[in-house]
């Protein structure tokens, strides 16, 4: 058994996305939605609200993201924050997300930014949002305002962080808001829009300058038949193109690498096929709290499939909901091993971001759900306490790679 290295300028850190983490981000659609549907069936579990606050306390997170020797950070700016009314950009969010940025690189880290983490305007949504036809314009000319007065602090410009989740989370589950008033016309509309915006927000990045690095997120599962028959090869194949493969097939033309978001082990069969509210929850062997498989091995399988698209590949997510952290290590430390075997094996991935820094605002779960290498106490001012799994997290980015104790204590060779 060797020690398990990592190229030399591999990149370890974690994520976060401003609306879970920052607080009081009133100029966005969800916040909105949280306010409309609050009390009302199916409405939020848990309004937003503070969330961790870390608009005001990013400095303290990004000390601790330092301190576990993380060498890379990705977040997310809330455009709502920055073009609160149509055409008005707010100066003083710019200045703000300067600040952070500049705290993130004085803390040691690079710098991933995603433009679009599921949430819009305000004044967007009332005007149908990804269904209308300008926004994909009204996305370059936010896009390109980031580009030019934030830009030299931008190590990855991320456009959308996973289209698809949002699209079937809201249109075909409906289990996002806003529920059934939408249609599978919303979808495609939905989606057409942002691979429009997705487009048209690379070239105005590129047209501030064309050094910029830019890419794009999205939730790939590990999708594998259910019974090894004729059929069922089919039915993954069907899944895939329309999770992912056609849109990137589109979308990854003018980008300079792709980021994989890895959470899911998708077993399909005919009884499974179309997506349902408890799809994912399919409670096959170890578990998190959530119900979702753990399976590390389907990294390594995400990788080398994605790999035919010939762009370097970032982990941009994985993660675990572990409110208890037991096994929030052994979740970590192995899918590290997976994805150290495909990158011996020739595929080019150049790094992790685990998800998340802190445990923070998940959607329509509320806050039940803890993915966090932080613990933050909600019910005393918001504390933040490192978890024992980040400090073996941590060990790995210092060391770059996974030593020997640990592929002994897990068993990995
Ligand atoms: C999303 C995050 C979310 C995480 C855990 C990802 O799909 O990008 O916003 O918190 O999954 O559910």
């Amino acid at each position: 058994m060797k020690f398990l290295k990592f190229p030399n300028d591999f990149l370890f850190g974690s994520a976060t996305a401003a609306y879970q983490i920052e607080g009081g981000n009133v100029n966005s659609d969800w916040w909105a939605w949280e306010r409309e549907y609050a009390g009302k069936p199916n409405g939020p579990r848990e309004m937003s609200g503070f969330a961790c606050d870390s608009y005001n306390r990013y400095k303290e997170d990004f000390k601790f993201a330092q301190e576990l020797n993380h060498n890379v950070h990705r977040m997310s700016i809330e455009w709502g924050r920055i073009e609160p009314q149509e055409g008005k950009f707010n100066e003083e969010e710019i200045e703000h997300y300067r600040n952070v940025l500049k705290s993130i690189k004085s803390h040691g880290m690079k710098t991933f930014v995603t433009l679009w983490h599921f949430t819009l305007p305000q004044w967007l949504r009332e005007q149908k949002g990804w269904g209308n036809f300008k926004t994909p314009y009204y996305f370059a000319r936010y896009a390109t305002l980031i580009a030019e007065r934030l830009g030299e602090d931008i190590d990855f410009f991320i456009t959308f962080n996973e289209p698809h989740v949002y699209l079937a989370l809201r249109h075909v589950i409906k289990i996002w808001i806003p529920y059934k008033h939408s249609t599978f016309l919303d979808f495609f509309e939905g989606w057409f829009g942002i691979l429009k915006g997705h487009k048209e927000a690379v070239k105005a990045i590129k047209k501030v300058n064309h050094t910029f690095k830019v890419g794009i997120c999205e939730n790939i599962m590990c999708i594998e038949p259910k019974r090894a028959v004729w059929w069922n090869y089919i039915l993954c194949e069907l899944r895939k193109l329309f999770q992912h493969k056609i849109f990137l097939h589109f979308a990854l033309k003018n980008c300079d690498f792709i980021g994989i978001n890895y959470y899911f082990h998708d077993v399909v069969g005919i009884r499974n096929f179309f997506l349902k509210k408890d799809s994912l929850e399919n409670k096959r062997g170890e578990v998190s709290d959530w119900g979702w498989e753990i399976y590390p091995e389907g990294i390594y399988k995400v990788v080398k499939e994605i790999a035919k698209f010939k762009k370097p590949i970032y982990i941009t997510e994985n993660g675990i909901a572990d409110a208890t952290d037991t096994k929030r290590e052994s979740f970590i430390v192995r899918h590290l091993y997976w994805l150290h075997k495909a990158i011996d094996e020739g595929i080019d991935v150049r790094g992790y971001i685990y998800w998340t820094l802190l445990d923070n605002f998940e959607w329509a779960e509320g806050y039940i759900r803890k993915f966090g290498l932080i613990e933050v106490d909600r019910s005393h001012n918001l504390d933040r306490k490192i978890r024992p799994s980040a400090y073996t997290y941590a060990k790995i980015c210092k060391e770059g790679g996974i030593t020997r104790d640990l592929q002994e204590k897990y068993n990995l060779s």
